[in-house]
């Protein structure tokens, strides 16, 4: 059985863990406030939050119900916009919706009200600018109708009144400040009451969906499940001495929140609000990024240019370990036997003379995924390059780490010249195919555009902007 509580009524369900959590929550519980969209992830018109119980403190966050298996709700708390409704007034997120004009034909506004609820209730909520806002957390929510300037004044009014919030007792402070209702301060004893049997451990392998789940949400239905999202031996970022391990179903969300991982690449959270939105961060995975073995994946590009390596367990345990780079081998073809699973990956910590770049260009800056999307790692040693990753999404059949253009680097000084004939190299590297993110042409530009966006943001006096133009 799968135990959840929904809202506050604890929900004990024999319904199969494939189904989606919107058609549990619209069909089985026929709570009719979360709306069906694109189905698809895209429009957050299904936006929930899942709180998680973690050595007594629950966190939550906001994921789209539309393509996320019923199973991963076992043990946690799901809230849907009944669940924050107050009993005889609106609460201060759906108030301040209504002052602002924020909402017209409404069917976007219960999946904006339960973003800005995930925002509210996030445990990393702070005014400090290293932490997301309220506007990121709507990035996922497509409104059709209402114009977004009032959606964006309502998330400030909301931004505003939170910047009192209580930290040390949270739930107590949102619930006085009438922003979610008082049962939520039960919730964290009764989830920690809930007795979970053991499911999803045959079938289908799916962490959180958003792969898998865009495509073959109906066949999934029915089928039996093998769940890894909340798997504790697949979670988890980790630092031994020089190396930084990252389980493979850790999310894109606590990789940009890790602390310790922003203080390594200051523009983490910059490079990663490239990476689809708000909601589908809280859920896709390393695993899942990998396996899709899409040739633009972001995650995949981003941890091949830190020369990753993987750890791959077989049924009975037994581990191994490939390089990324030699991850993927032709067009979704990929180093993984049957019954295998990516346990974790790992990466050299850069030291202080290594430099690190993302880049991604888009048909739409947010929201999207790459037409080509590139990154780049550079050890150097007296102005010359000790080593070099660099890796390019969108120009393959595979997301691409440069052989041929690193070995042209290494050893080479920092100038125009050597830039400019390493992109040379990278141009006989790439094999751009026309589709609808671009003609092959245009792919080639931006590969070329980017490969030099990496050294003029690197290496700002090393590089003469205008001589990368001529040559
Ligand atoms: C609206 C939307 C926007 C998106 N935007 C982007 C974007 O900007 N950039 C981007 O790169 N991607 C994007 N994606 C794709 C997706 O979110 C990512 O690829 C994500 O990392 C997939 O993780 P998941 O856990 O959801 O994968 P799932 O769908 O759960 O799994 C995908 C595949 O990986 C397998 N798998 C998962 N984990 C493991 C493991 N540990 N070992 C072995 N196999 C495993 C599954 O069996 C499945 O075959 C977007 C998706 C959506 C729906
Ligand atoms: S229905 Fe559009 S994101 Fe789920
Ligand atoms: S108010 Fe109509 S879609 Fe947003």
């Amino acid at each position: 059985m799968i135990k959840f509580i929904l809202n506050d009524k604890i929900i004990n369900t024999s319904a199969n863990s494939g189904m989606t959590l919107l058609d549990f929550i619209r069909e089985n519980a026929q709570l009719k406030g979360t709306k069906i969209g694109c189905r698809e992830g895209d429009c957050g018109a299904c936006t929930v939050l899942v709180g998680t119980l973690v050595k007594d403190e629950i966190s939550y966050h906001s994921i789209t119900s539309c393509i996320s298996p019923l199973g991963n709700a076992n043990g946690k708390h799901i809230v849907t916009v009944e669940g924050l409704n107050l009993p005889d007034k609106l609460n201060t997120i759906q108030q301040s919706i209504s002052d602002n004009y924020a909402t017209q034909c409404g069917f976007c506004t219960p999946g904006i009200v339960v973003s800005l609820a995930g925002h509210a209730l996030h445990k990393h909520y702070s005014h400090s600018h290293s932490h997301n806002s309220s506007k990121d957390a709507i990035s996922g929510n497509i409104c059709r109708c209402t114009g977004y300037k009032s959606i964006e004044k309502a998330s400030d009014e909301i931004e505003d009144k939170l910047s009192t919030k209580d930290h040390q007792k949270p739930i107590e402070w949102l619930i006085k400040e009438e922003f979610i209702p008082s049962y939520f301060k039960d919730i964290s004893a009764r989830l920690a009451n809930l007795q979970l049997d053991e499911i999803g451990k045959t079938g289908v392998t799916v962490a959180n969906g958003t792969d898998l789940y865009v495509q073959q949400a109906d066949r999934l239905a029915n089928e039996n499940m093998h769940l890894i999202a909340n798997e504790a031996s697949l979670k988890g970022i980790s630092f031994e001495n020089d190396k930084c391990i990252i389980g493979a179903s850790t999310t894109v969300s606590e990789i940009m929140q890790n602390e310790r991982l922003r203080t390594i690449f200051p523009k983490l959270k910059s490079f990663l609000k490239l990476v689809s939105s708000e909601q589908i961060r809280n859920m896709g995975t390393l695993g899942g990024n990998f396996v899709n073995a899409s040739p633009i994946g972001d995650m995949t590009v981003f941890f091949l240019a830190l020369n990753s390596t993987l750890s791959i367990r077989n049924e009975t345990g037994t581990l191994r370990q490939i390089p990324l780079h030699n991850f993927h081998q032709d067009y979704k073809k990929y180093d993984l036997q049957k019954g295998e699973l990516i346990q974790s990956l790992s990466f050299n910590i850069p030291d202080s003379s290594t430099l690190f770049n993302f880049e991604k260009v888009s048909k739409r800056t947010h929201l999207d995924i790459a037409s080509v999307n590139t990154a780049c790692e550079i050890r150097v040693e007296n102005n010359f390059i000790a080593e070099a990753h660099l890796s390019i999404g969108g120009v393959a059949a595979i997301p691409k780490y440069l052989d041929q253009t690193n070995k042209f680097l290494h050893g080479k000084a920092i100038n125009s010249e050597t830039i400019t004939e390493a992109e040379k190299i990278l141009q006989s590297e790439i094999s751009p195919i026309s589709d609808v993110r671009g003609t092959k042409e245009y792919k080639r530009l931006l590969a070329r555009q980017l490969f030099f966006a990496h050294f003029i943001e690197l290496f700002p006096n090393e590089i003469e902007f205008e001589k990368l133009i001529i040559l």
